[in-house]
């Protein structure tokens, strides 16, 4: 029957469930290699890590030679846990701002690290604490695109980017401030389509012939979509890669010498890989609306709760027993917030899902949950982090184990005054 299921990852889910507890997200390996290889007409993988910064996740980027993107010192420092430096032709590192604080940069002038820069007043002041730098800007071409308002990176109302009018005035701060722009970035949103990918390459084309003959490369930046809906069918990765590089190509017809394409992507590399395993713990009615309650809420996946985003959902039996029947119902969460719920729309419209008849115990699996799920989990509620596990042929490996209270609590602080 649709959406039932019995293993994740070539594995058993009560299995998984009684080994590593629920919830859980369970990341496949070969998923990722994957999709890793389906990218590889790119020169430069550049992985945007904020999709899932696991250090296992960031070491299998790296020994698949995967490039990493970095939004912050604490990205920065996850890059260099695992081996990867701001050194090296394409540079392992890159980070990606729109600000500099002082954490990024004293990581960036530590170790190197080229920049790509969203905001003029970057430029000066990395010329103050890392002459000689490498840079690219990050261009607002002035239209943007995304699978939310929230993940929409271009046009006036975006934050993210230098505005594109105002390519030669950076190239002009760059001067004064002794660093070396070199390159183009252009991340317009998560959720690409290719008549808009078009216009993209196009704004590309026409920022970079500003840019002139110090311009060495160029970055499609990441938003290639994955089907989060079943029926949905898989982006064109030739088809995609053609237009860039045919941009690629006439840049360099206008700068007269080669120039580097990087891809930067998160979520696709990411997104299919992993599944979150959570529990049936109650099922109810309110008036005319089932609800399955499960033991994970927006603390662990919370794209659904703040983009209305849609996730496939299948169920599998506790006890092994063949399911035959389905009814709508209303997936939720267990916290204490209404907006608690899987199933629901941009807005917070709730809605129902046609799913297998479950029982309280049985197990409920979101599909698709490797992308900005574990990374942007929370303690609301004071809910613990739930584990990650990588399974590699067969075999599950905890890549992050589950937090504990000692843990969630060690930070917090009673003044003596308060205390007893
Ligand atoms: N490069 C830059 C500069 C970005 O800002 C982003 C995403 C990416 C690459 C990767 O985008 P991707 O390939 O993963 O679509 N939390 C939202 C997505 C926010 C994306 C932010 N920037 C979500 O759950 O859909």
């Amino acid at each position: 029957m649709k959406n039932v299921l019995t293993h994740v990852a070539g594995l058993p889910v009560p299995e998984l469930a009684r080994a590593y507890g629920t919830p859980a997200f369970i990341y496949d390996q070969a998923v990722v290699e994957q999709r890793i290889s389906e990218l590889k007409q790119f020169p430069v993988i550049r992985y945007a890590q904020k999709a899932s910064s696991n250090l296992a996740i960031l070491a299998l980027m790296r020994r698949n030679g995967v490039a990493v993107d970095a939004v912050s010192a604490g990205e920065i420092y996850r890059a260099l846990q695992v081996g990867y430096t701001g050194e090296g032709n394409p540079p392992g590192i890159v980070y990606t701002a729109d600000v500099f604080d002082y954490d990024a940069m004293a990581m960036v002038k530590q170790h190197r690290i080229p920049v790509n820069a969203g905001s003029p007043d970057m430029i000066t002041q990395l010329g103050e604490f890392y002459p000689g730098a490498d840079v690219t800007l990050r261009i607002n071409p002035g239209f943007g695109h995304g699978h939310s308002r929230k993940t929409n990176t271009g046009g006036e109302f975006s934050k993210h980017g230098i505005w594109h009018t105002e390519i030669e005035d950076c190239l002009r701060l760059g001067k004064e401030a002794g660093v070396t722009i070199h390159g183009l970035h252009m991340h317009i949103g998560s959720g690409t389509d290719f008549d808009h990918l078009a216009t993209v390459c196009d704004a590309m084309v026409k920022a970079a012939s500003r840019v002139g003959a110090q311009l060495e490369v160029i970055s499609a930046g990441g938003g290639l979509p994955i089907p989060y809906h079943k029926d949905q069918s898989r982006i064109d990765i030739n088809a995609y890669f053609g237009l860039w590089q045919r941009a690629a190509r006439a840049i360099e017809d206008i700068v007269g010498h080669p120039v580097t394409l990087e891809v930067e992507p998160g979520r696709y590399l990411v997104a299919e890989s992993c599944t979150l395993l959570t529990q049936i713990r109650a099922i109810k009615s309110m008036g005319e609306n089932r609800f399955y309650l499960v033991d994970a809420g927006f603390d662990t996946l919370v794209r659904p709760s703040m983009y209305g985003s849609y996730h496939e959902i299948s169920i599998a039996a506790a006890d092994g027993r063949d399911i035959t029947a389905a009814s709508d119902v209303i997936v939720g969460g267990p916290l204490c917030e209404s907006g608690d719920v899987f199933t629901q729309e941009e807005g917070g419209v709730v809605v129902s899902r046609h799913l297998p008849e479950a029982k309280v115990g049985d197990y409920l699996v979101l599909h698709d949950a490797g992308a900005y799920g574990a990374s942007m989990s929370s303690n609301y509620n004071s809910r613990k982090l739930a584990p990650e596990i990588l399974v590699h042929d067969g075999v599950p490996e905890v890549i992050r184990e589950r937090q504990t209270f000692e843990h969630m609590l060690q930070f917090e602080r009673i003044p003596e005054r308060l205390r007893g």
